[in-house]
């Protein structure tokens, strides 16, 4: 027996030593603040604890070594402490999906007892070892900074007398107003810093079992046999399922229906992602080990991994009588081959992109659970409505007997946006009667969400004389793996971005979607144009070195503005790119070495698809108003917009207001994708709130008088069409962002500073903005220089999370973040997306960067340094 403290209490523990203590808090003591994020690897410090004084990961602590031990996790810091801690990580907004914010506060606690106040630098080192996807650290840093000032003020305080008291350190300032455009803190962002706020894996429920998924072995082979009478005899293991089981649909798809929930006997598999049988067992581990004798004999089959030989003819086709081509989509105007006759400079290159994994700090995990008539689902995927459909058809039952939750996630960035675990969670649930729990390993969560496209462009630019961009042509492959998921939308993003923030009269543009049996690819932040984008601005900035033509000036001359048109012909308005290059141009112009690239990425999914949103605002009491919505959080703040758009619009006291995500609400809406819930749900609630005004007049402002009272509100985008369609004024999608970003390299080529100029129309709150565009310049640092997840005939070359390149807090530059406000037409109070655009140009202005430094032209991700 192992008797150890536990934040204070005596807890003896008399299982197998060999456990960790990071499943000993969670399974046992229901203490869940330690997340885990990389399946005990112990690379990404969301299990921090501390253990007898010193910081140390949960997981890769066994319990035989605890004896006597004394382990604290955020519920068991002292009380001021943690309050501190958990206001501040809320007011200076280093909480994004705040899966990683426990173990940094964990990490840092041990900071607050040096002897003197920490330096910035200090405090960066402290928390290297723990990883953040979605902040880029910046405000993570800043918290911990101002915390520290806190304590140490106060501890000054009490040390030289009343008179050196800054304030004390349980005092917190007043939080900002939740108006439009002030720093308003998160919702629920001091319960989520702390770890209270549970995300799907830290919710336990009566009788509730574990699911596990048996992966292919092999990208391509035929399942000849499955024998599952081993696991079936396994004590603990409640039933092993197969496609067979399935009632329903055994394909789904965003799409188009080509991915299967399992392979059954004598069909194929597509790649390693394709789930071959699935476990219910009492324990998770239990389950995890009835995997392991589930016997499947495959016939292994040729599998083509390589997106030029999937094009060929000949080629065998991922799906039967399939063409490997999904979709080839182009755009051409203008006279493209006299263009290039007549230019005075061109620039050509091919430019190819890698793989990259999301690596959303929270890896996939669904909780369904049996209710009168159906089944519940706990889900953390990017859109409740569109799971509970696909789900439906799977289960052959009706939409109206599932009823689908969000829970916020642990970051997304388009990764949970195609169903993963959800619908088997499902499955086993409805078919045993039982509530089960499906979590993906990080090993297997890297093998089955689609990641992002790696695209081979070859690309022509071509200018004047004058620097006057005049033609491009592009011939593009993007490498969508097995299934379709939003693949041809990503791929039609590198068509319609392929002008960059450019105005150019010439353009011939196509991207083929082709089908392999590597790993999906399919949504991630920017969607096909992070990888365009690096193309385009390396290719200007070759222009101008043929035409030693000034970069900026180049970018300037040529930059979209109003009544400018994009490569599919649409027309802009309320265009900021002209202002954020401005904003830039003295500090560019000032460094030795810098790199400058702009881009341009659309708000909503267009392309003649309805981008809309309904709300429901419900008067519970004079003390709770709830606000439903069908939008996914995942850390980009759509809760927070939704309770600022409704103080700012009637003055209610946003402390009363709670929001709540779930198919019960009967508001059916799509995927949270394209940087769009701002802008839909934002002016649905301006809608609804011209009718709660009408009536709070009448109620003299008495909100008791509103009490049972729901209003809707809804927006509707019906107006779009797609490139090419017969019209004169085409309007692909109803908004775009803007940006330029500067990359300034000090004299031994390492990136000093990042300067980010983006124009998002209002900035609805300025820290998130400042968030979102932080972690989005991490993302795109990684892109340009670390991040890789490589793959060899259709095997991960590796599957661990210290693997992917991901950059830590010491490799993080510092970002200077700039807002342009630049009203958009169609948003509310003018704000366009930010979701995305914030790495959109990065890549690219990190590899002109390099050029500038020691003049490597570079043409593949990520760069070769
Ligand atoms: Fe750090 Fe999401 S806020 S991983």
């Amino acid at each position: 027996m192992i008797t150890l403290s536990i934040n204070g209490k005596q807890v003896s523990y008399r299982g197998n030593g060999d456990v960790s203590l990071l499943h000993f808090l969670r399974n046992d003591l229901s203490i869940t603040s330690p997340k885990d994020g990389c399946s005990g690897e112990g690379s990404c410090g969301a299990c921090t604890v501390e253990i007898n004084g010193l910081a140390k990961l949960a997981c890769r602590t066994k319990m035989e070594g605890l004896s006597g031990a004394e382990v604290t996790t955020t519920e068991g810091m002292p009380s001021e402490l943690r309050l501190l801690l958990g206001s501040m990580f809320a007011e200076k907004g280093a909480v994004q999906c705040g899966f990683c914010s426990p173990g940094f506060i964990m990490r840092a606690k041990k900071l607050f007892a040096s002897a003197t106040m920490p330096s910035r630098d200090d405090i960066i080192r402290h928390i290297n070892p723990n990883i953040c996807r979605c902040t880029g650290y910046i405000k993570i840093v800043d918290a911990i900074e101002v915390s520290l000032k806190s304590f140490f003020d106060e501890k000054n305080h009490k040390d030289t007398g009343p008179e050196a008291s800054v304030k004390d350190a349980g005092e917190q300032p007043a939080s900002p107003s939740a108006t439009i455009g002030n720093a308003y803190p998160k919702y629920q962002a001091v319960d989520t810093a702390l770890g209270n706020r549970p995300f799907v894996d830290d919710m336990f429920v009566e009788r509730m079992h574990f699911g596990a998924l048996k992966f292919s072995e092999h990208p391509r082979a035929l399942v000849k046999k499955i024998d599952d009478s081993e696991a079936k005899q396994l004590p603990g293991v409640v039933r092993v399922f197969t496609a067979t089981d399935i009632p329903g649909a055994q394909v789904t798809g965003l799409i188009v229906q080509d991915w299967p929930l399992m392979i059954a006997e004598g069909q194929h598999t597509n790649c390693i992602g394709d789930v071959v049988a699935g476990v219910v067992a009492v324990t998770e581990e239990t389950a995890r080990k009835a995997l392991d004798l589930i016997r499947v004999e495959y016939e292994v089959l040729e599998a083509v991994t390589d997106m030029h030989a999937a094009v060929k003819p000949g080629s065998i086709n991922v799906h039967a009588g399939k063409s490997n081509i999904l979709e080839t989509c182009s755009i051409r105007f203008g006279d493209v081959e006299d263009a290039f006759k007549q230019a005075a400079f061109t620039s050509s290159s091919v430019y190819t992109t890698q793989r990259i994994e999301h690596a959303f700090l929270e890896t996939e995990c669904a909780l369904a659970l049996p209710e009168e008539q159906g089944l519940r689902l706990y889900s953390q995927g990017q859109g409740v409505y569109v799971d509970r459909k696909l789900i439906a058809h799977i289960l052959a039952i009706d939409e109206d007997r599932l009823k689908v939750t969000q829970v916020q996630n642990g970051g997304g960035f388009g990764g949970k946006e195609d169903l993963s675990v959800q619908g088997h969670a499902c499955l086993f649930s409805y078919l045993l009667n039982l509530p089960v729990k499906v979590k993906l390993t990080r090993q297997e969560s890297m093998r089955m969400h689609p990641k992002r496209h790696p695209v081979w462009m070859d690309m022509h630019l071509a200018c004047d004389a004058g620097g006057k961009l005049t033609a491009i042509r592009l011939n593009a492959i993007g490498d969508t793996g097995a299934y379709a998921s939003v693949g041809t939308k990503v791929m039609e993003r590198v068509v319609g971005h392929a002008t960059g923030a450019y105005t150019l009269p010439s353009v011939d543009i196509q991207a083929h979607t082709v089908y392999t049996n590597n790993i999906p690819s399919g949504a991630m932040r920017g969607f096909g144009v992070p990888q365009v984008v690096f193309a385009l601005e390396s290719c200007i900035d070759d222009l101008c070195r043929q035409g030693g033509f000034d970069r900026w000036e180049f970018r300037y001359n040529n930059a979209l503005e109003d009544g400018a048109a994009t490569a599919t012909g649409q027309k802009l308005e309320g265009v900021g790119l002209k202002k954020t290059l401005l904003a830039v141009k003295e500090d560019f112009r000032k460094a030795r070495h810098a790199g400058i690239a702009c881009g341009i990425k659309n708000t909503g999914v267009g392309n003649g698809m309805i981008d809309d949103s309904e709300v429901k605002i419900e008067f519970v009491s004079e003390k709770k108003i709830i606000i439903h919505h069908g939008w996914t959080e995942m850390g980009q703040g759509i809760h927070t917009m939704a309770i600022q758009c409704l103080h700012e619009e009637t003055g209610i006291e946003p402390s009363i207001m709670e929001v709540n995500v779930s198919t019960e609400s009967g508001i059916p809406t799509g995927m949270t994708t394209s940087s769009r819930a701002t802008a839909l749900l934002g002016n649905a609630i301006i809608d609804a709130a011209k009718r709660i005004n009408e009536e709070l007049e009448r109620a003299g402002g008495s909100l008791k008088e509103l009490t049972g009272r729901t209003f809707k509100g809804k927006y509707l985008c019906n107006w779009t069409c797609k490139p090419g369609a017969e019209t004169d004024d085409p309007k692909i999608h109803f908004a775009y962002g803007y940006a330029t970003q500067v990359v300034i390299l000090d004299d031994e080529g390492n990136i000093s500073k990042v300067i980010a100029a983006h124009d998002a129309g209002k900035i609805m709150n300025r820290m998130l903005f400042e968030g979102q565009i932080e972690g989005a310049v991490h993302m795109g640092l990684g892109y340009a220089l670390s991040e890789n997840l490589s793959m060899k005939d259709g095997q991960l070359l590796t599957s661990k999370f210290k693997d992917l390149g991901i950059l830590r807090a010491k490799q993080m530059p510092p970002v200077e973040v700039i807002g342009i406000e630049e009203t958009d037409p169609y948003g509310p109070y003018g704000a366009k997306g930010i979701g995305e655009i914030g790495m959109v140009p990065t890549a690219a202005a990190v590899a002109n960067a390099y050029y500038a430094f020691d003049g490597k032209k570079r043409c593949n991700l990520p760069l070769d340094l």
